[in-house]
């Protein structure tokens, strides 16, 4: 089990989370409406998340590659989508249905 600490709009949520899951999945199954427009396939990047504390593994050519392409991220912006949870994590999620006023999209796969 790995400990998660989610900055929301709606305040601060920590929740125990198993070790392998898909961050975002586990994020929305706590009841935080992050966005995932493209359901999980690296191309939308709403499901990003700002990584505060923790290792979120390494990351993967396809996420490498849609995050280089903006240029208003910080060097600790990940795809919630691409990571698997391996450590204690204390992050920020950017993009919410409720504020951004949007449907969240197509649930991820396992
Ligand atoms: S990049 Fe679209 S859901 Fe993660």
């Amino acid at each position: 089990m790995a400990r998660i600490t989610a900055e929301t709009a709606n305040g601060t949520v920590s929740f125990d989370a198993a070790e392998g899951r898909k961050l975002v999945l586990t994020i929305e199954d706590e009841g935080i409406d992050i966005l995932h427009r493209c359901g999980g396939n690296a191309r939308c990047t709403t499901c990003r998340v700002e990584i505060l504390e923790g290792d979120p593994g390494p990351i993967g050519e396809p996420e490498k590659v849609i995050l280089a392409t903006k240029t208003d991220l910080n060097d600790h912006t990940r795809l919630s989508c691409q990571v698997r949870i391996m450590d204690d994590l204390h992050l920020k999620v950017i993009n919410q249905a409720s504020v951004n006023g949007i449907d969240p999209g197509t649930r991820p796969e396992e």
